[in-house]
């Protein structure tokens, strides 16, 4: 193939994507493990405990019944949107018609990067928050939206300043995003932000999405649904909600979630998704529903606790080094500040980064690949075991980060 045949192989789209900020982080984890390190790797949010048996042996038992080796409807099997609407009842005391509320989804990250193909058009605007999930500006950008980034920072508590979004850019938008339990900055809201962020939606017409990714991840209180908001209501208001099994019950490879929302949402959702796959295998989606059945599992809550415990060696050992950090009260990130280098200062996170990985062979998330009012923070996922994460804080407590 000639060069200039290569070079337009990717859509302009793809090369659209802002670059992969870790790169360097990347390449230098891998240089220490190939040089035998023993690194401990504290960037991925992935859970390392596996799922509960109750669930493995529902899938077992579901994948010998050949009615499910068919093609299932792209919406989801019936048993699992009742089971989905259960939950939502049993959870968020939210009444959810299964066949007109719910879209089965594969993973959340289907349904969030699929959903703005669905409602928003070239040139519509797109209002995502920054630091965020990547997925919503990809998601929009693949649809051809202007993204506007909704500026989280420490001292609104990590939430958007919606009354900030300028007029111009209001009246263009389709759709905005809010994730709380948030990725990567662990801030919790209560019902009364999702009132503000459905009137403020409402206003301007803009569809309200919300990813609950990380909702049954929490210490003290459960996070709440944007569809408990008083002024929210599944008919009427143009709002979307996405719920993912992953991490709720530790199946991030199965790839299992669902979207509940406005009826023509929805149906839009899942028309799109009609067109671009056919579907969760049968099977998984029977364990998918038994799961949701049994979210309040003695299993379920036994992953909370271990969340705890891990937690809790976490942030006091990152306070011992000079981390500014809260106690999060849900998800199983750690969100701190960076401790104060040479000029007593926060250091910015790619150097604290470079260092922790240099010196300790610790890998961290640095704040600064989310933008700029992140740069001097770094975030830590609670998927590691208790001992290791010990081992982790007592190295890194170790180095002199101010010379
Ligand atoms: C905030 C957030 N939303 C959604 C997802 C997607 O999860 P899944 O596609 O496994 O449901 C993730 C995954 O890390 C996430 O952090």
């Amino acid at each position: 193939m000639t060069a200039r045949a290569t070079a337009t192989i990717r859509s302009q789209r793809l090369n659209a994507l802002p670059p992969y900020l870790f790169v360097e982080i990347d390449r230098a984890k891998r240089a220490k493990i190939a040089s035998g390190a023993d690194v401990i790797d504290l960037g991925v949010g992935d859970p390392d405990r596996p799922t509960p048996s109750f669930i493995i042996d529902a899938l077992a038992e579901a994948a010998r019944d050949p009615a499910n080796h068919r093609y299932p409807p792209s919406i989801g099997t019936p048993g699992f949107r009742e089971s989905a609407a259960r939950f939502m009842k049993r959870r968020f005391g939210v009444d959810a018609d299964p066949d007109r509320h719910i879209c089965q989804c594969i993973g959340s990250k289907d349904g969030i990067a699929h959903l703005p193909l669905a409602v928003v058009d070239p040139g519509d605007v797109v209002l995502a928050p920054r630091p965020g999930y990547p997925v919503y500006q990809s998601g929009a950008a693949f649809a051809g939206a202007e993204v506007f980034d909704l500026r989280l920072a420490a001292d609104t508590g990590w939430t958007p300043r919606l009354q900030d979004v300028p007029a111009t850019i209001a009246s263009r938008a389709k759709l905005i995003w809010a994730n709380y339990p948030n990725n990567p900055t662990a801030a919790c809201v209560d019902v009364a932000f999702f009132e503000r962020y459905i009137a403020f939606a409402d206003r301007h017409g803009i569809i309200a999405a919300s990813d609950l990714a990380y909702s049954e991840v929490w210490f003290d209180q459960p996070p709440p649904s944007m569809w408990q908001a008083d002024n929210a209501d599944l008919d009427t208001t143009l709002g979307i909600e996405f719920h993912s099994l992953s991490k709720a019950f530790n199946m991030t490879g199965w790839r299992c979630a669902f979207a509940v929302g406005h009826p023509e949402v929805i149906s839009a959702l899942a028309a799109i998704k009609g067109n671009c796959d056919s579907g969760q295998f049968g099977a998984i989606q029977h364990a998918g529903a038994v799961a949701l059945d049994h979210y309040d599992h003695p299993d379920v809550v036994a992953m909370r606790d271990v969340y705890r415990q891990r937690r809790d060696v976490v942030v006091p050992g990152l306070r011992e080094f000079g981390c500014a950090v809260e106690n999060p009260r849900a998800g199983f990130f750690v969100w701190a500040r960076c401790p104060p280098g040479p000029d007593g200062e926060p250091m910015d996170s790619m150097a604290f980064a470079a260092r922790a990985l240099e010196e300790a062979d610790v890998v961290l998330v640095p704040g600064a690949g989310f933008g700029p009012d992140a740069a001097t923070f770094f975030r830590i996922a609670l998927t590691v075991e208790v001992d290791r994460l010990a081992e982790a804080m007592q190295r890194l407590k170790t180095i002199d980060f101010r010379r």
